[in-house]
C-alpha cells in the first residue's frame, strides 16, 4: 500500500499541513498516511505543547486525509531506548520495513539544505522523496537534479500552492487567549479543552487590570506583529523571549507610579518613562528575570545604539502593530514587511522626524541610536 511518511513537530497541526497531506495523497494514488511527529529532548524543545499533546492533536488534525492514517510515535520510542538521534537514514528504513511502499515528504526548503543532513545518499536511497515547492522555491526541479545528480535516489517534484501559515503565529494567537484562523476546529476545542495553551493567563489577566481596553488591544497587536516579523524573516529569536517582551512591553504605560524603583532622572514624567518603568515593573510584577527580555522592554521607546535583534523586533513590532492604521504606519509596515532592517531604520527615521517637528526634547537614547543606525 503506497504510505505517504510526514514527519514534523505539529506544534500544534494546523490546516496547511492537512490540506498539503491531502493534496500529495491524491496527486501519488496514496492510500496511507504516516504522520511521524518529531522528539525533541526535553532540555532543549523550546517547543510549546507535549509529545504527547501534539500525537493527540495529530490524530484529530489529519483524520480522513487518506485511507488510513497512523501517528507513530517512533522517535519517541527510539528516544526512550537511548537512541541519541533520530536521523532520516535511521529512521527511514525502519518506516519502510514498518509500512512497505513509503514516500517521504519534505519541503522544498529541506531541499536546499539536503547536503548538510546526516547521510545525505544513504536517505535518498531509503525511498521516494516527494518534495513540495514552496513560494519562493520555484526553481524546484533544478534543484532535484542537482541533488540526484550528487547523491542519486528519487524525487518527486509536487507542486502546491501552499498558503503562508506561521506556526508559531497560531501559537501566539492561542496564548493570547484568541482563536486562531488555520487551526481546525476539533484541535482548537481540544487545546482549550485540555488548557493547553494556558500558560500566559496569569500575566494577561494581571495585564487587563493595568491596562485600558485599547492598550490591552494594542498589546496583543504587538505580540503578533513581533512574532510575525520574527518568522517572516527568518529572525531565530527564541518565541518565549518574544511574546514576553512583547506582551509586557507597555506593562507600565498607564501606571506611571514609581513606587520607589530607580529609573533615570531625567525620564520621569516624560513619554519614555514607561519604558525604563516597565522593565522595573516586568520584573517585579511578572516575575521575568531574563536580561534579553528586560533589555528589550527597556529600550522599546526610544531605541538605543548597539541594539540586539530582539530590541530591534520589539521596537519595530511596536510602532507598526496591526491597530495603528494611521499614515504612514502602514507604508512603514509594509518596508518592514518587505526587509526587517530597512523596516527598522524607517521607524527611527519616522519617529526622530516627527519629534523634531513637534519640536519635541529628543531623549539621548535616540540620539544615539539615531546616530548609529541613519
Ligand atoms: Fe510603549
Ligand atoms: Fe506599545
Amino acid at each position: 500500500m503506497k504510505t505517504i511518511v510526514f514527519v514534523g513537530a505539529f506544534d500544534p497541526p494546523h490546516l496547511e499541513h492537512s490540506r498539503l497531506t491531502k493534496f500529495v495523497i491524491d496527486k501519488l494514488g496514496a492510500k496511507r498516511l504516516v504522520i511521524v511527529p518529531t522528539h525533541c529532548p526535553p532540555h532543549k524543545s523550546g517547543g510549546f505543547l507535549s509529545f504527547e499533546d501534539r500525537v493527540a492533536l495529530s490524530k484529530l488534525a489529519f483524520e480522513g486525509c487518506a485511507d488510513e492514517v497512523v501517528i507513530d510515535t517512533i522517535e519517541y520510542d527510539r528516544a526512550a531506548a537511548g537512541y541519541e538521534h533520530n536521523y532520516s537514514s535511521e529512521v527511514l528504513p525502519l518506516l519502510k520495513e514498518k509500512y512497505g511502499e513509503i514516500v517521504y515528504l519534505i519541503g522544498g526548503d529541506s531541499l536546499e539544505h539536503f547536503h548538510t543532513w546526516h547521510k545525505p545518499e544513504e536517505v535518498a536511497s531509503a525511498c521516494p522523496i516527494a518534495v513540495v515547492g514552496r513560494e519562493g522555491y520555484d526553481d524546484i526541479e533544478e534543484k532535484i537534479a542537482q541533488v540526484t545528480e550528487k547523491f542519486g535516489g528519487e524525487f518527486i517534484p509536487i507542486d502546491f500552492e501552499g498558503s503562508s501559515v506561521s506556526s508559531s503565529e497560531i501559537k501566539a494567537m492561542l496564548l493570547l487567549g484568541e482563536k486562531p484562523e488555520g487551526v481546525a476546529d476539533e484541535v482548537y476545542k481540544h487545546i482549550i479543552d485540555n488548557h493547553l495553551a494556558d500558560k500566559y493567563k496569569p500575566w494577561l489577566e494581571k495585564l487587563k487590570t493595568y491596562q485600558s481596553d485599547e492598550l490591552y488591544n494594542h498589546t496583543k497587536n504587538v505580540v503578533l506583529r513581533a512574532v510575525h516579523l520574527n518568522s517572516a524573516h527568518n529572525l531565530k529569536q527564541d518565541f518565549e523571549k518574544v511574546f514576553k517582551a512583547a506582551v509586557l512591553h507597555d506593562n507600565a504605560k498607564e501606571r506611571p507610579s514609581l513606587d520607589g524603583l530607580v529609573i533615570p532622572e531625567d525620564s520621569i514624567d516624560t513619554p519614555v518613562m514607561h519604558q525604563f518603568l516597565g522593565a522595573k515593573k516586568a520584573e517585579r510584577d511578572f516575575g521575568v528575570t531574563d536580561k534579553d527580555v528586560l533589555d528589550a522592554i527597556l529600550v522599546h521607546t526610544t531605541a538605543c545604539k548597539d541594539m540586539t535583534v530582539l530590541q530591534k523586533l520589539i521596537y519595530t513590532a511596536d510602532s507598526t502593530s496591526y491597530d495603528r492604521m494611521y499614515d504612514p504606519i502602514p507604508k512603514l509596515r509594509e518596508t518592514g514587511d518587505e526587509d526587517f532592517e530597512e523596516g527598522f531604520k524607517a521607524v527611527l527615521q519616522y519617529t526622530y522626524d516627527k519629534l523634531l517637528k513637534k519640536g519635541n526634547p529628543i531623549y539621548p537614547l535616540t540620539l544615539e541610536a539615531v546616530k548609529c543606525y541613519l
